[in-house]
């Protein structure tokens, strides 16, 4: 069997081929990491492990790197500055589907469907092009990553204190790691579910501000303020430009963490076994220094 991982550059593209290799016994010659930064690739990741240089949009350069794949896992891409994340990745579906492999597994966003925040407009998108694509695909929908608000663990560790804008929603965290590994297993799979809905136990920000407080032994205070305070306070305190600010205001805003208020339990059973206890997990990330 041959798989291939596209945005294999990344945290969640390492952390899963570092899965694949080191837990589920996959030899390095069955992985190929189709990126687009030869030099980075080589860099980052395992030797051994094929390498295919590719963007999104070189639709026959894409399929010529997918040639003799059998199973992909395409990560989505972040969103950027001079292209159309909606549209690169619905471009990538065109030619996974033209390059006819046996099966795609796409990592979107929590809840697609019914969820509030701009940021899912991309991913629902795309999902509608594997609905149209006639490839045989699973969609692993995701809440967030715990290491998405490690500015917040480490500032909170070491100030006591820490800003955020997101009132009393719950997110459903879990570590990267943990996705991971739940998605090399669904990637092994031979009849995996066709929609997976991955998280963690949701928490609030106030159960974050404890966590920290115990892992670091110290009181933390979490600050809700209004959305504009907010993004002055991460220009002027945190020292983020405006588009940084307004890139984080919209992954942490109240309708982005409301999105992640679900309680599912799709990712523990693929993994058959429990995910990190919160706490645990926050000292992870403030150790781990992400
Ligand atoms: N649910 C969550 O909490 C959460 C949090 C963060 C991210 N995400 C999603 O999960 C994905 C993976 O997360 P991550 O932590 O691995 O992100 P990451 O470390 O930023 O990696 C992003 C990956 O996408 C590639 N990429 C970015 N823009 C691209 C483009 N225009 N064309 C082709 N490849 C492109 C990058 O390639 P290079 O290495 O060449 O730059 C890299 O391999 C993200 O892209 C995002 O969609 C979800």
């Amino acid at each position: 069997m041959k798989y291939a991982i596209i945005a294999a550059t990344g945290h969640l593209g390492q952390a899963v081929i570092k899965d694949l290799l080191e837990e589920r016994g996959v030899a390095p010659e069955e992985i190929v990491a189709i990126v687009r930064n030869r030099e980075k690739a080589e860099r980052v990741l395992p030797k051994g492990i094929g390498i295919r240089e590719a963007k999104l949009r070189e639709t026959e350069k894409l399929k010529a790197a997918l040639d003799g794949i059998d199973k992909v896992l395409f990560i989505s891409i972040q969103p950027g500055v001079g292209y159309h994340r909606a549209e690169l990745q619905a471009k990538a579906v065109e030619a996974l589907a033209q390059a006819k492999v046996k099966q795609v597994i796409f990592t979107s966003y929590a809840h697609v469907e019914t969820a509030a925040s701009p940021i899912a407009y991309d991913f629902l998108f795309t999902e509608n092009a594997f609905k149209f694509s006639g490839l045989d695909y699973v969609l692993v929908r995701t809440n967030e990553y715990l290491e998405n608000v490690a500015s917040f663990i480490h500032q909170g560790a070491s100030t006591g204190e820490f800003a955020y804008c997101a009132g009393e929603a719950k997110v459903g965290w879990a570590l990267e790691r943990e996705y991971a590994e739940g998605l090399s297993k669904i990637l092994l799979a031979d009849h995996p579910q066709k929609i997976y809905e991955f998280g963690g136990q949701p928490h609030s920000f106030a159960d974050l501000a404890a966590a920290i407080s115990q892992v670091s032994g110290q009181p933390v205070t979490a600050h809700n303020l209004g959305g504009q305070a907010y993004l002055e306070y991460l220009q002027k305190k945190v020292g983020l430009s405006y588009h940084q600010a307004d890139l984080l205001l919209e992954k942490i805003s109240p309708e982005a963490a409301g999105d992640m208020e679900y309680d599912d339990h799709d990712l523990e059973k693929i993994l058959g076994h429990k995910l990190t206890p919160f706490t645990q997990a926050v000292g992870e990330v403030l150790t781990e220094n992400y």
